[in-house]
């Protein structure tokens, strides 16, 4: 198959959502329609429910697991999916926006119930900066929650997206029936049985036919009507190019955990989402169908084994064809690479694979060339868009505890920060290192992993910070005013660049109004 036709039968995407909601139970059920897996429950939720030191060893263990889902690639009727596996605890949140820049669009999954919660605004707000196409997926219909009218009204307004239903509940909870197919007239009967694998779909002529009231009762046949009636005169028609921008998102009802109304979203995530989608970089924009290879590095995984340092790098095809043993080009360090064992992770497998299009993940083995956002190319300088690390919300100072280990300490702290597990800033007046992580199971995973991985302790001090941004400006003698009353308040992030402690919001807030010239930004890429 040639490269065009490769790039058109690709869908790489993400399915996100608050914890508990179901994404696992719906990863599962997908994976399981793909043929990827056998049986439910092949699938371990990857998810920390408390945050304690316990929890943290539980990630550990789950490690290995991560790896393994963290791509999960299957052929189904035609098309090659890529489902990119996002973190369940929301400490590693950053983790799942920046696997959000490697995809082309998601979906996102609401317990019907709970309705908009946390990490649905957070993630979905994400979505909407990249503009991402979403679309939404109702679950828990066996249960009884919100009314389907609210639940798309506070969708709607929370997430400032335009909704468009596909399908329509008959019910809820223990009256569920099923769910009507608002752009084929048919009817889902819901049986209530996990196992059920295919659904049969009855085609119906019309909504006001008197075969309906023969599959779900009179009373639930009138709502039915009443309710598609104003369903249709409410929701405007979907059009694909409006859900491609981002503008209207389709939604879905059904429950993962009973595999109802998986088989349609399914089947029209892949007629309506897009193939990959061109790539910005700061030099220009890439597209997949360009006959030259470009990827970039938008996770890495650090070994299981403690013994050797090696870690896998997730890189995003871009574009052209990777093909192995090829030499690419690591356009940071301007060095020439090959890659002998690149894997791809095909049906929750690692293989080693001989090439790979745009939209596909390959994992390439390192040694700690890798940082997060790395490009790879043909030997174009080209740096993508889209990966920023963002401002931190928690901070500690770290101070060595074994003198004899100070290396292995500096060596450890500069790789887990390659990674994205937090960021590393030195303080300017004091040289001390602080770290900043937005979540507080972070800390926790640094000092095990240093400890285990690198062989070097550490302990941390508590320092009292709101937040830390960046800063530039172009009016020199502003910014070196700002620098001279904020000494106590300043650092370096890894790359050398500007960062402002602020202890408190008021005290953000007063830089912000007293220097109006220096730009303060709270993410990496500005
Ligand atoms: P997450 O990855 O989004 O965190 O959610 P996950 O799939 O783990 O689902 C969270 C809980 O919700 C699980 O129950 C799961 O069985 C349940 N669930 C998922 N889909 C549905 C559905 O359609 N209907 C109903 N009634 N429940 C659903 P749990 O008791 O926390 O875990 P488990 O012991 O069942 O694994």
């Amino acid at each position: 198959m040639d490269q065009i036709s490769e790039i058109k039968r690709r869908r790489t995407f993400a399915i996100v959502s608050h914890p508990d909601a179901g994404k696992t139970t719906l990863t599962e059920k997908l994976l399981l329609f793909g043929g990827a897996i056998h049986e439910a429950g092949a699938v371990k939720s990857n998810k920390i429910k408390k945050t304690t030191v316990s929890d943290f060893m539980e990630i550990e263990k789950q490690r290995g697991i991560s790896v393994a889902t963290s791509v999960m690639g299957f052929e189904y009727k035609g098309y090659k999916v890529n489902i990119l596996d996002t973190p369940g605890h929301q400490d590693f949140a950053e983790d799942t926006y920046r696997t959000l820049s490697a995809v082309d669009s998601v979906i996102i999954v609401v317990d019907s119930a709970k309705g908009v919660e946390t990490q649905t605004e957070k993630l979905s707000n994400v979505c909407r900066m990249r503009n991402a196409p979403s679309i939404f997926f109702l679950n828990k219909m066996d249960r009884e929650g919100l009314d389907p009218y609210s639940l798309l009204d506070e969708i709607e307004q929370k997430l400032k997206i335009s909704l468009c239903p596909m399908t329509w509940p008959i019910g809820m909870g223990k009256t569920f029936k099923g769910v009507y197919n608002l752009y084929n007239e048919s009817l889902n009967l819901f049986s209530g049985q996990e196992k059920q694998l295919i659904e049969d779909s009855i085609k119906i002529e019309s909504i006001f036919s008197k075969e309906l009231e023969k599959y779900i009762g009179e009373e639930a046949a009138n709502k039915l009507r009443e309710d598609i009636e104003v369903v249709r005169g409410v929701y405007p028609k979907l059009i694909r190019e409006e859900y491609l921008e981002g503008l209207v998102a389709p939604v879905f009802f059904g429950s993962a955990l009973n595999n109802f109304g998986v088989n349609e979203l399914l089947n029209s995530f892949l007629e309506q989402a897009p193939s990959p989608l061109p790539s910005q970089t700061n030099e220009r924009i890439v597209n997949p169908e360009e006959q030259k290879f470009s990827g970039f590095v938008f996770k890495i995984h650090a070994n299981l084994h403690p013994l050797h340092r090696a870690r896998i790098a997730f890189v995003k095809v871009c574009s052209g064809v990777f093909e192995r043993n090829k030499p690419y080009m690591h356009v940071r360090q301007g060095k020439w690479f090959k890659f002998s064992n690149p894997t791809s992770f095909m049906a929750a497998k690692q293989s080693i694979i001989e090439e790979a299009f745009p939209g596909d993940i390959i994992g390439l083995h390192d040694t700690g060339n890798f940082k997060i956002g790395d490009s790879l190319t043909e030997g174009e300088i080209l740096n993508f868009k889209g990966i920023p690390s963002f401002s931190p919300e928690l901070f500690r100072y770290v101070e060595n505890s074994d003198p004899f280990k100070s290396k292995q300490l500096a060596k450890g702290l500069e790789q887990l920060t390659d990674e994205g597990v937090a960021q590393l800033f030195t303080h300017k007046t004091s040289n001390r290192k602080i770290i900043g992580t937005v979540g507080a199971l972070q800390f926790d995973v640094i000092q095990f992993r240093l400890l285990n991985e690198y062989s070097a302790s550490c302990r941390y001090d508590s320092i009292q910070l709101h937040k830390a941004c960046w800063f530039v400006s172009d009016n020199r003698a502003q910014l070196e005013d700002f620098k001279k009353r904020k000494t106590q308040y300043l650092a370096e992030d890894k790359y050398g660049r500007d960062v402002f402690l602020a202890d408190s919001a008021f005290s953000l807030k007063m830089a912000q109004d007293n220097f109006p010239d220096i730009q303060f930004y709270f993410k990496s890429e500005f």
